[in-house]
Order: structure tokens, then sequence, then C-alpha cells
């Protein structure tokens, strides 16, 4: 479950151009099953509709302190208590200085003043502006208070044609933000203090300088996971493939290329390590050699010799003072019987089975989890297979991640 499921937010939009991004984290928090309320200043409202934010969020935007109809349902006093958390998302100039200084003069401002939730402000403007020493006192003057944050701004191209800080951060960093933030406060199955290490995405095995064997790994999964983690307090460290992904922020990452250099990086640091969790797509083989330069297509047939590379996971699993592992089982047929011999042989605490197919294993958002752990005497044990098994129904990644983690602390590491 999100740590964002049911959490009352009240996002603030004020007038800026960056109110269109708004629309953006409206939906992810939307997508979190949170509970937003809808604050916009009066200048925000010539740049989005208001009816743009009520479609999408379901209740009615508020943007006055004297509307008799919105106090009579529920009062700004009321509405400041309400909230978990305010995001103020443009937040202008104009608004950080008035709250900086403590005004109310419209009702985004008199929230701030009322409520004791965090306050997370996110800074949109000209980037004179936001180098302007006004500005950067109210600013270096907020993030003095303990529950105000500042996320951003980040540099850029502006609306303006400036190019500099000022561009409002993105949606999704400010979703990951607010969780990180939440998770701060966050129940018992907390990872906090556990260090976890997650290999992902794909190894690439080099035949000559233009060529390589890989495979259709995308890391996602693998990089959910790291963020999932992180939300719930872990100290993470991602040994990734080369993927296309962005890291999710205060994840550390070391990129490697090959199985054997994620293999160096791994031993290099599994010995701190509380948790590891393998979900990269390690190619089994490599080529004996690699070719120094470009192979010619003189020949009609050519073969490449392979070597076996080494098992990551398993060798892991060897270590007498080994981590909690959790390895993976990627299977286009016959998923139980692969990840119970996985489970076994690589002396795993838990098997997470998927198979791969339409809408399901590489590349794509989606998945369906199948989770395997060993027969525990104080679970309810499967008296036929000797193991414990859940199964994580379809969904995103995100949200299998955010499971799967909660999974993991719930059963291996607070053993419930
Ligand atoms: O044996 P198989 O490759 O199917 O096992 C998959 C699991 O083992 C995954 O968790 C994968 O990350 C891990 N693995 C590894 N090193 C390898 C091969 C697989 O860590 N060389």
């Amino acid at each position: 479950m999100s740590i964002m499921k049911n959490k009352k937010i009240i996002l603030g939009v004020c007038g800026g151009i960056a109110a269109y991004k708004s629309v953006g984290l409206l939906r992810l928090l939307m997508k979190q099953d949170a509970q937003v309320q809808v604050v916009m200043t009066q200048a925000s409202t010539e740049f989005i509709n208001p009816l743009t934010f009520q479609a999408l969020s379901g209740r009615a935007v508020r943007t006055t302190l004297f509307d008799p109809d919105a106090e009579a349902a529920m009062g700004h006093i009321e509405l400041a208590r309400w909230a978990d958390m305010i995001i103020i998302a443009p937040a202008t100039a104009n608004t950080i200085a008035k709250i900086t200084h403590g005004f109310a003069d419209n009702l985004l401002t008199t929230l701030c003043l009322a409520s004791q939730a965090r306050l997370l402000i996110a800074p949109a403007m000209n980037e004179k502006m936001w180098r302007n020493e006004a500005v950067q006192n109210n600013i270096n003057s907020l993030s003095t208070r303990d529950n105000v944050f500042i996320c951003g701004p980040e540099e850029g191209e502006q609306a303006c044609g400036d190019i500099g800080a000022g561009r409002m951060t993105e949606p999704d960093d400010l979703l990951t933000y607010c969780m990180m933030q939440l998770s701060c406060e966050k129940n018992s199955a907390s990872l906090s203090g556990q260090k976890v290490l997650i290999t992902a995405g794909p190894t690439i095995e080099d035949i000559d300088p233009v060529r390589y064997l890989s495979n259709r790994s995308s890391g996602k999964m693998g990089y959910a996971i790291a963020q999932a983690a992180q939300e719930q307090g872990a100290d993470v460290l991602l040994v990734s493939g080369v993927v296309a992904l962005k890291v999710p922020k205060g994840i550390k990452v070391i990129t490697v290329r090959s199985a054997k250099q994620m293999y160096d990086a791994v031993f290099q640091h599994i010995a701190d390590i509380d948790i590891f969790i393998a979900t990269a797509a390690v190619a089994d083989y490599r080529p004996i050699d690699i070719i120094a330069s470009k192979i010619k297509k003189t020949a009609d047939k050519m073969t490449i010799e392979c070597v076996k590379n080494p098992d990551i996971l398993a060798a892991v699993g060897a270590l007498e003072d080994k981590p909690i592992m959790i390895g993976f089982a990627a299977e286009t047929h016959d998923i139980k019987k692969y990840a119970l011999d996985k489970l076994d042989r690589k002396n795993l605490d838990m098997i997470v089975a998927n198979e791969v197919g339409e809408q399901k294993g590489f590349e794509v958002d989606t998945n369906e989890l199948h989770l395997f752990w060993r027969a525990f005497t104080h679970h309810h044990v499967n008296e036929e297979q000797k193991k414990y098994y859940k199964k994580l129904a379809y969904a995103s990644k995100t949200q299998l991640a955010q499971q799967l983690i909660n999974e993991i602390t719930r059963t291996l590491v607070n053993d419930e």
C-alpha cells in the first residue's frame, strides 16, 4: 500500500506559468490514493481554470477566504487541521515572501499560518527573481523552520527564454520527496537503519568493440523497489546495469556494464549489507574473449564461444554471514517449479517469480508477482510445497514494489 494512501494533502497553486505542472502533480497524488484539496491563489486562476483541478481531484477548488458555502462545509481552520501536508507547487516569490513574514491575506497563506502540517514548497520563477537577495533571504529564513521543506528550483531553460535556476521541480520528483517526508513519521514496519543493496537492469557482455550480448531488462522493477525501500527509510545502494532510467533522489548508484563488474561491485559492499535484493537480469554467459577489433563478415558461419558468468546471488547465498536475500525468477513457463528450485539452490529467504509475457515482465510498466518464502515454523505452511506463498496481483511496478517491500519488511525484517 502506498504511504500516500488516504493522506490528506492541500495542494496550493500560485500564479506562475509552472501552474500547468501542478495538474500533473495532482494526477500523481490521486494515483497514490491521496485525498487532495486544491487551493488556488487568485493569480493562478489566470493560468489554469479551477475546473481542471476540480475534475481531477473530485473536490471543489477553494480560492478565497470569504466563500460562505465553502466555509460552511469546512472552515479554513478546520481545513488547516485536516491536512497531513501542504504542498505549494508552484510557489511564487510573492507567496514565499508572504509565508516568510506571516501574512494571511488569502486562503493559502492563511492556511499556512494556521496549520501545523509539514509544508513543502516548490519555488518556480524567473531565474533573476530567484537570485534576488530578497527572495534568497526569504528562502533561507524559511528553510530554517522545522516543518518547512524547500524542494528545487531546478536549473534549465525557462518559459521566458532565460536559462538558470527557477524551473519548478518535476511532479514525479516532488511526489518522491513527499513520500520520503511522510515515511519519516511512518509505522513500525519501517526499514530505517537497514542497508539494502539492489541489483537492477541487464548486463552487457561485449563481443568486440561494437557488438554485445544483452537482454531486454529495462531495470524498471529494480528501480521501483529501490525507491520503495528508500521510502520505508532504508539506506539504499543500487548496483545497476546500463538503463535509461532516472535514479530516484537520495539513492546511491554504481553503474556497471558486465556481470563480472556487477559481481565485483556487489562484493565490494556486501559485508555491510542487511538486505540483498537481486532483480538484475544477469547474462548467464559471456564470450570467452572480447575481440580487440571489429569482427569482419568474411566467413559464412560464426561461433561465439562463451563461459559461464559468476552467479552473484548464489555466491552471496554461500557467504557464512549472509544478508537477508531476495531473488527474482523471470520465467516464460513452469514459474512455480523454477522459482522453488532457485529458492533452495541459491539459499534465498524469498523468491519473487513473474511470468514474462504480454504486459508482464520485461520493458513494460506493469507486472504480477508470485512470492515464495522458506517455510518458517510460525507461518502457515502449505504442506504440499513446504513453502509459504503469496500472489501480488497485476499492478504497476511502482505499486508492486511498495507491496513487495512491505512484505519483506513484515515477514523477513520484523518477522511477523
Ligand atoms: O538462475 P537465474 O539466473 O534464473 O536466477 C535469477 C536470480 O538470480 C535473479 O535474482 C538474478 O538477479 C540472480 N542472478 C545473479 N547472478 C547471475 C544470475 C542470476 O545474481 N549470474
